[in-house]
């Protein structure tokens, strides 16, 4: 699942291409038209878009969301860059199976400005985290961090490109090293 510029989805399809990730994208989704989408769509990989505005309700919106995910039969979700925040049901019906990334060293600085947030409280090292999705907002599971000295000089754009390159790594790391476990559909 994708929102944005999708530059870490780009490395899980690169990772893939290389020979370097064992794994099928079965599908790219996005809560908004985005780049995220269309490198999917140049990489061959079937998309798909569910827009809250498209539902009446967030509820709503979680459950076709939560349907369309489960009809690819996913043994994994990568929320790769996806700023919603998915309901209760949608995390149990996939349980410790939806990994998130974050650009932050969680606890720290959860939330959608974790580059904000860090630069502005003045820590000297921050970085990313790679995490199971739970029912708080980025409290789930560690599964991976990386660290990333904060630079003098450093604004919010600069320090979140040196993260995002950290993180498209540990990402596709994180991900050939599940690739290499047993299914957790049928372990
Ligand atoms: C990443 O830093 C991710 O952690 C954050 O948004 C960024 C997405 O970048 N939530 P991209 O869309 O993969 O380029």
């Amino acid at each position: 699942m994708v929102s944005g510029s999708g530059t870490n989805l780009q490395a899980i399809l690169d990772a893939v291409k290389a020979g370097e990730l064992n794994a099928e994208i079965a599908a790219v989704g996005a809560d908004k038209p985005c780049t995220g989408l269309d490198r999917a769509a140049a990489a061959g990989v079937e998309t798909f878009l569910i827009e809250p505005a498209d539902y009446a309700d967030r509820e709503q919106w979680n459950r076709a969301l939560e349907e369309k995910i489960a009809s690819y039969t996913p043994d994994y979700v990568v929320f790769a860059g996806f700023m919603r925040i998915v309901d209760a049901q949608l995390v149990a019906r996939f349980e410790n199976r939806i990994i998130n990334t974050h650009p932050a060293l969680l606890p720290a600085f959860p939330g959608a400005h974790g580059v904000r947030d860090a630069l502005a409280h003045g820590v000297k090292i921050t970085g990313l985290t790679v995490h199971f999705v739970d029912s708080g907002v980025d409290t789930g599971t560690i599964i991976a961090q990386a660290a990333v000295p904060v630079e003098a000089g450093d604004t919010e754009e600069s320090l979140h490109e040196r993260i995002k390159v950290q993180e498209r790594w540990l990402l596709v790391r994180t991900l050939a090293e599940f690739a290499a476990l047993p299914n957790p559909q049928n372990p």
